[in-house]
């Protein structure tokens, strides 16, 4: 489970030098009204925060991601934690990897070291408690006896509500280059690909298969956050209360093939999507997950509905 009120201890692999989580992603998006409306459906805790809103979810203290308005969504930067120790020394890293570091953006307070990837995304490494999960978090499955109803009425069905951010998917503008940048640069570690078109990285210090997903486009882009839920029946009654409140286009129900998370991913407004995903792999601190390349056939999805066409099209890139 994820790591609250120092209950459990956060996981480290000694002297590697690596990000432990993502800590947060920013975008912009041209109206907040209907992004706090979409966001609350799905189940996020939703609060002002300066001039935009944070997305929090229920119950936890972390706050996963910053909006802004702006003409059009964009993603704005991403923001990695670190081991407090550890900031000394990524100092000393980003110097010695000739990375030039920016001040924070304007707005934007921050104790962290700030720079811009190969695509031009502006990155920030912070000190940061590890919000990225210190073993596999709980999944359950129930079944009941004979003779017992193994299901709820609809009426009494319960609110989909993630327990924390799991990753990000964003487009780059060449994915070998990116696996390089994010392994040297970051400390992260590739956990699969496939044939250039995606990949998928974990943190050193234990982590969800992936906290970054890469995925090939013209230009770099936002294409899907994705929050962790507990079971298939928390992502089946996500989708549901999506649709009831007319967001019905996305992909899903279905499972993955790397990773392994059972998803739902629903469309936002902008032509982007949030995930429901439940069951991810887990790869703790002291295991060396061997990475492998997958034809994409046999890896996108294991089971599932066809994908909408335009499911990897770049809007980012259009506008
Ligand atoms: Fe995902």
């Amino acid at each position: 489970m994820t790591q609250i009120g120092g209950f459990i201890e956060a996981t480290r692999r000694p002297g590697v030098l690596g990000v432990h989580s993502l800590d947060h992603f920013s975008m912009t998006v041209p109206d907040l009204d209907k992004a706090k409306t979409f966001y609350e459906s799905f189940g996020l805790e939703v609060r002002p925060e300066g001039r935009g809103l944070a997305l929090h979810t229920h119950g936890h203290p972390h706050r996963w991601g910053l909006l802004s308005e702006g003409p059009r969504k964009k993603l704005h930067y991403l923001s990695f934690g670190a081991f407090e120790d550890d900031l000394p020394r990524f100092r000393d890293h980003l110097n010695a990897c000739n990375v030039e570091r920016l001040p924070p953006p304007p707005g934007f307070e921050s104790n962290g070291l700030w720079f811009r990837n190969y695509d031009g995304v502006p990155i920030e490494i912070r000190v940061a408690e590890k919000s990225s999960p210190n073993a596999k978090s709980v999944f359950t499955t129930t079944s009941v006896g004979p003779a017992q109803r193994g299901a709820i009425s609809r009426s009494a069905a319960p609110f989909t509500r993630p327990r924390r951010l799991a990753h990000v998917l964003l487009y780059t503008t060449d994915v070998t280059r990116a696996i390089e940048y994010y392994t040297k640069v970051l400390g992260l570690r590739l956990s699969d690909s496939s044939e250039g078109n995606v990949a998928f990285m974990h943190g050193v210090h234990g982590s969800d298969h992936h906290m970054l997903a890469l995925g090939r486009s013209s230009a770099p882009g936002l294409h899907h956050c994705s929050w962790d839920v507990g079971s298939v029946q928390d992502v089946g009654l996500g989708a549901m209360q999506m649709a009831n409140k007319g967001f019905v286009d996305g992909w899903g129900t279905g499972r993955h093939v790397l990773g392994s998370n059972y998803f739902h991913y629903v469309r936002d407004p902008w032509g982007s999507y949030a995930e429901y995903s439940a069951d991810i792999d887990y790869i703790p601190s002291n295991a060396d997950w061997e990475a492998a390349d997958h034809p994409g056939e046999d890896s996108f999805y294991l089971w599932g509905p066809t994908p909408p066409p335009d499911f990897v099209r770049n809007y980012e890139a259009e506008a």
